[in-house]
């Protein structure tokens, strides 16, 4: 992967980045935004509509916060460059507040989140995404799936990394489904003309369904004034569309809240109380059927603990499609031949 984005005209820092990102997704069992997003970042890049040059611009800044132009750039470096920020803001000042403008997909929002955890930070990231799902009770497409992240920072026990798209799933896990051939569960979306469908195709020309119902409709709301309202990104229906709009940039936004986690309590009375309430959760009875209770992001914790050892499988599709990216911009045979 590093070498197929350093072909398309990426730098290094950025090509390491961007594959570390796709890796780490994996890894987690994120596969909708894994290895299978290279195809379409190396598109964007392509075309000219994705910048191959990272040069964030600091629009506007105060103690506490940054908005950034990110001047088109992928979305993944200019997401890092962003909390990075945010949080070297919150270990000055106690909080740091990052907003990104004209900026592109930036893939999981977990890997950045963790960034401020691993730094004793409480954190929220947010991005919206271009018009999928409808505000509850319309049938048509207007937010984006507009994901949400939190992280806290526990003690002995592993950091809280939550991560969650608004709609009932991610798009990326509908197109896998298509490219996978498979059915998607009935509930997930409506086809165009609104009837419930299991068909991703459909789905795709459709909507995605918010999560929890108006619920999740409402906390896209907030994650599109967040992401775009406040930071001077486009919101949901004026973001260009990953996959099916290649005259328009996409101008996503992102959003970085961190805050250090001992602005209240001294950091291990903080840590101790958190690890105290996951103790306590985990001893709870179980609702008949249920194995386990998991804490926000163990179930990922625990497919990188196992996907590190054993390897991540992938797709037959996704391997092709490496392969014949890789093939396009003659990576060097040995690395193809791992592939094949
Ligand atoms: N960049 C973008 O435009 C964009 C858009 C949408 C989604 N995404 C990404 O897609 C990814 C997948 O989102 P998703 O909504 O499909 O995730 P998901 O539904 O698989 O998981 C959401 C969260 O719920 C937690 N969880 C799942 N089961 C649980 C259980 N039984 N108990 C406790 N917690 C549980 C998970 O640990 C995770 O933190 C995220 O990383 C998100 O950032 C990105």
């Amino acid at each position: 992967m590093r070498e197929i984005f350093l072909k398309a005209g990426l730098d290094e820092e950025q090509a390491i980045l961007i594959s570390s990102h796709l890796v780490k997704a994996n890894l987690r069992g994120v596969d909708s935004h894994g290895v299978s997003r290279v195809g379409i970042y190396t598109k964007r890049l392509e075309q000219g509509l994705v910048n191959k040059e990272f040069k964030p611009v600091h629009l506007k800044e105060t103690p506490v916060s940054l908005l950034i132009d990110a001047g088109n750039c992928s979305g993944i470096p200019v997401a890092h460059y962003g909390m990075n920020a945010a949080v070297k803001k919150a270990k000055t000042v106690g909080i740091g507040v990052v907003g990104i403008q004209n900026s592109n997909h930036c893939g999981m929002l977990a890997d950045y989140t963790r960034i401020a955890v691993d730094e004793d930070c409480i954190a929220i990231s947010t991005t919206n995404a271009p018009s999928t799902m409808p505000p509850w009770g319309a049938k048509e497409r207007f937010f984006g799936t507009n994901p949400i992240s939190y992280g806290i920072p526990a003690g002995k026990e592993e950091n809280i990394i939550f991560d969650m798209a608004t709609s009932k799933v991610a798009k990326g896990k509908i197109i896998l489904a298509e490219k996978r051939n498979q059915q998607i569960p009935l509930g997930w979306a409506l086809s165009s003309d609104g009837a419930p469908t299991v068909d991703p195709a459909e789905a795709l020309k459709g909507v995605v369904l918010p999560v929890g119902e108006h619920k999740g409709y409402g906390i896209a709301f907030l994650v599109e004034c967040l992401s775009s309202l406040f930071t001077g990104a486009a919101y949901g229906p004026y973001i260009g569309d990953l996959y099916t709009n290649f005259n328009d940039k996409q101008n996503v936004g992102q959003f970085f809240l961190v805050m250090r986690a001992d602005l209240f309590q001294e950091i291990e009375l903080f840590k101790q109380r958190v690890d105290q309430m996951i103790q306590e959760i985990r001893r709870l009875p179980l609702m008949e059927g249920v194995e386990k209770i998991y804490l926000p992001g163990e179930i990922e914790r625990d497919n990188e603990l196992e996907r590190r050892e054993k390897g991540i499988p992938l797709g037959r599709e996704t391997v092709e499609e490496l392969v014949t990216l890789a093939k396009r911009y003659k990576v060097q045979e040995s690395l193809i031949d791992q592939l094949v």
